[in-house]
């Protein structure tokens, strides 16, 4: 399997297991038997309601020695309501507790959205606080505030556009070290990934699989599938894989991180053989056509009435 590499030398395996709506009576068994069969990526945040849980499996993991902590690369995310520079250390310290961890391997800004911090979820315009109260750089600062202190190894964003990463970069020295996106065949992104590639920043891409699981509230009545493109399907029958392992192996294969979630023991071994598998030219060129720029979290949600954020992906 490819690796990503970091300026300091160290390396991060390029499939993870993604945790992000895996749910808390599950997440606990998903998360030890993909570290008990070969994932060395662990991919969590605090918003996604279950890192207590997911604390639960290294903890136990981690105990009984067959995998070392120093051996497996964790991320986690600073949500939204602790961007104030004097909440981002509280805000990470409780997601250590939660994950029974010493350290993160990686912490990113999960949005460039700003929250008050007592709020979780926006119910309207009062509930947010402008960049301008809360610019970008102030939480990053705080980012490199909790990197010095050695509570994480490396920092970075997610959901970050070309524009935002420009001028977080602009105001620092410290280049964010991984951006994390939504990135498959309908969203291929070569813009942002040549962007980041030029300035040493590594791109891991969320919802590889299309994330059919997510609410319904977050989904357009009439999204395409990923899974049963036909193309994809072909590609899949070709190789013997599974369409989701052609899809998982098109991220690595391109050379960006890829965080399937799953929570079923199949799927999450499945999930990992994918980079077992070699995409020819044209099956990278035929994948390459599908490319139309679609999202299937497209931020629209953090677009309430009265408050101050559009467009946040600058597209
Ligand atoms: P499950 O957890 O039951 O395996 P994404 O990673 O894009 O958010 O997609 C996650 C969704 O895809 C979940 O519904 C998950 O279900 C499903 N899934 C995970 N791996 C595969 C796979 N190899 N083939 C088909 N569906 C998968």
């Amino acid at each position: 399997m490819k690796k990503l590499k970091f300026e300091n030398g160290d390396t991060m395996d390029a499939i993870g297991l993604g945790t992000w709506k895996s749910e808390k009576g599950k997440v606990t068994e998903a998360v030890k038997i993909a570290l008990n069969n070969g994932y060395k990526h662990i991919d969590c945040a605090a918003t996604y309601g279950n890192e207590a849980e997911v604390g639960e499996a290294f903890k136990e993991v981690f105990e009984n020695d067959k995998v070392k902590r120093e051996d497996v690369w964790i991320t986690s995310k600073l949500w939204n309501n602790a961007h104030k520079k004097e909440d981002v250390i509280p805000a990470l310290k409780q997601t250590l507790k939660d994950l029974q961890l010493d350290y993160l391997d990686l912490y990113l800004i999960h949005w460039p959205v700003a929250f008050k911090p007592d709020v979780k979820g926006p119910d309207n315009a009062e509930d947010f606080l402008s960049l301008e109260e809360v610019p970008l750089f102030e939480t990053w600062n705080a980012m490199i505030e909790a990197k010095k202190q050695g509570l994480v190894k490396h920092i970075g964003v997610s959901n970050f556009s070309i524009p935002k990463l420009e001028s977080l970069m602009q105001d620092t020295d410290h280049t964010p070290e991984m951006n994390q996106v939504e990135l498959h065949p309908y969203l291929q992104q070569n813009k942002l990934l040549e962007f980041c590639s030029k300035n040493a920043i590594n791109v891991t891409g969320y919802s590889p699989l299309g994330s059919g699981d997510r609410p319904d509230e977050m989904k357009a009545e009439d999204e395409p599938s990923l899974l049963e493109n036909s193309v994809i399907n072909k590609i899949a029958k070709k190789h013997g894989a599974s369409p989701g392992q052609i899809l998982i192996k098109w991220s690595e294969q391109r050379g960006t991180g890829v965080i399937p979630k799953s929570t079923n023991e199949g799927r999450i071994k499945d999930n990992l053989m994918s980079a077992g598998y070699q995409l020819d030219k044209e099956d990278m060129e035929e994948i390459a056509e599908l490319d139309y720029h679609f999202r299937y979290v497209n931020g629209k949600f953090f677009e309430l009435e009265g408050n101050s954020y559009r467009n946040i992906f600058d597209d």
